[in-house]
């Protein structure tokens, strides 16, 4: 995979504070012109916060629980993930989105001061999906060691540190959640959290639907429930991811479809790394109170 490594591990560059991948920031100005259209429907997360979850559960509800409908395509397909480069064989976010019409449902990861200003002048639904800190960091560390566009994760101690100072792609954990929780009264923004999607699935899920203006019955939200189960998703090939190349998702490092829990942290963090970073935690979090819980 040295090869490989040489091609890829594209390094972070710095877009208006926020560091993002080289490719993305040399398509910047065209991502950032993006218009949208007030039909369509933003799904933002931080990188590893449930975005894929997500997606196929509004994918679903859109086309009423049909499980062959939504196997048409792999989720970056269905739901263009905006400001991605082209990763062979998916085109990138802004040349799919050009061949769609709206209403067209969106996945990116930008903070809410990146996001183009078209979304908030139409007045677009956003669905936003924030995780608890440590399970987040996890996540993206092993998503950071087997996803070869992504910057070396460098060993965990260290992967920790550069989390806490925002340093990783997409920048700041902390300035993300806290951006979009501000913002989400005036924006009407439905901000969810995939510990509250774990717990009940159900309820999440019907919250989705009421904000898409949907109505689906019980049985169809039931059926939408398995089928975006962990388990379920992990074994289908439109929502796993498995058909990025083994050069650029690197299956003997991980999977992407990894383990799907809350509370993994506990198997990472030492009770010393924990404290550190809990005060360090209660520091940036002072300003905002957002309710996450680590543990269900
Ligand atoms: P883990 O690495 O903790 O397993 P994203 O889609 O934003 O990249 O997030 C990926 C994370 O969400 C991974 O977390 C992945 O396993 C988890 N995930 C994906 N589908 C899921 C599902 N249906 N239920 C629970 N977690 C899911």
């Amino acid at each position: 995979n040295k090869a490989a490594s040489a091609l890829y591990r594209f390094p972070l560059v710095d877009v208006q504070g926020i560091p993002l991948s080289n490719r993305i920031a040399q398509n910047w100005s065209s991502t950032w012109a993006f218009c949208a259209d007030p039909s369509d429907v933003l799904i933002s997360t931080y990188p590893k916060a449930g975005t894929t979850w997500t997606q196929e559960i509004v994918d679903l509800l859109l086309h009423n629980g049909d499980a062959e409908i939504c196997r048409r395509a792999p989720t970056a397909v269905r739901i263009p993930f905006l400001e991605i480069n082209s990763l062979p064989p998916i085109p990138s976010g802004l040349d799919l989105l050009k061949k769609m019409k709206p209403p067209r449902f969106i996945k990116t990861h930008l903070p809410i001061q990146l996001v183009p200003e078209g979304f908030w002048e139409n007045k677009c639904k956003v669905i936003y999906v924030a995780r608890n800190a440590k399970d987040n960091l996890v996540s993206y560390y092993h998503f950071d060691r087997m996803n070869l566009t992504q910057p070396e994760p460098g060993p965990w101690e260290e992967y920790v540190q550069k989390f806490m100072k925002g340093k990783l792609a997409w920048g700041s954990w902390y300035d993300h959640v806290k951006g979009y929780w501000k913002e989400k009264e005036k924006r009407n923004i439905l901000y969810l959290f995939y510990e509250d999607m774990k717990e009940n699935p159900h309820r999440e899920i019907v919250r989705i639907m009421l904000y898409l203006d949907l109505s689906l019955s019980d049985d169809i939200i039931d059926k939408i429930v398995e089928l975006t189960s962990f388990k379920v998703m992990k074994d289908n090939p439109m929502a796993n991811y498995s058909f990025i190349p083994k050069a650029v998702f690197d299956p003997s490092v991980s999977t992407f479809m990894r383990k799907g829990e809350v509370g993994d942290w506990t198997n990472y963090f030492t009770p010393a790394q924990s404290q550190m970073f809990d005060e360090d935690y209660a520091r940036q979090m002072a300003d905002v109170d957002v309710p996450f819980r680590t543990l269900i």
